[in-house]
């Protein structure tokens, strides 16, 4: 499986990709290309220091949302990419990237959906005063992180939880399911069914 990535910041889950892949954790893929559309990201740095392609974007090159959206399959295509991972990418894909990869991009999401979609997850989480929190990935659709789920993962909210404690105890869990939804698409084990997506044993 050729993997591409799409980052926007400082990719503490490419990381997380990255190491279970040298663990031996994630087999028979491969780091094609990582994407961001933010010059800086540290992400870009850190596929870099593993020899992965590591592709900036300029949104603001384009006259139009579909001509950037464009350059992305083009860059996805150009590498054989058959997996996207929306790791930390701070934009809402186009329809034109969903169509192209159906079913074959994952996001992971920093709350339990369907709660707390869009920004600041763990942020929404406590200010709602949920006493369980945690972390989604699921494929996606054309809404905001609404597509079928793949897995889950909760932490329990602390009473005196700030965002950042609870964020960070909730990366902890990104780090671990987003590479394990990656093993069981890579091994063929997923199979999505409408909303459903179900998890076939061994
Ligand atoms: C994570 O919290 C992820 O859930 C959200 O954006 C953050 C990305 O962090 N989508 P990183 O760039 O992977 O460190």
């Amino acid at each position: 499986t050729n993997i591409g990535v799409l980052v926007s910041g400082r990719g503490s889950n490419l990381q997380s990709i990255i190491d279970h892949v040298e663990s031996g954790y994630l087999k028979d893929i491969k780091l094609s290309v990582v994407i961001s559309d933010v010059k800086d990201a540290f992400a870009l740095e850190r596929a870099k220091m593993y020899g992965i392609n590591a592709v900036f974007i300029d949104p603001h090159a384009y006259e139009s949302k579909m001509g950037f959206e464009e350059k992305i399959i083009a860059t996805l295509k150009d590498y054989n990419v058959d997996l996207v991972l929306l790791a930390g990418y701070m934009r809402i894909l186009g329809s034109e990237v969903i169509r192209a990869y159906r079913d074959r991009i994952m996001n992971i999401h920093p709350a339990l959906l369907p709660s707390f979609k869009g920004l600041h997850g763990p942020r929404q989480a406590l200010e709602y005063g949920v006493k369980v929190a945690g972390c989604t990935v699921h494929f996606v659709d054309e809404g905001v992180d609404s597509g079928p789920i793949i897995l889950q993962s909760c932490v329990s909210v602390k009473d005196n939880d700030t965002e950042s404690t609870l964020a960070s105890r909730i990366l902890e869990q990104e780090h671990r399911i987003f590479p394990e939804a990656i093993k069981l698409f890579t091994e063929g084990k997923l199979k999505v069914d409408g909303r459903i997506v179900l998890r076939r044993e061994n």
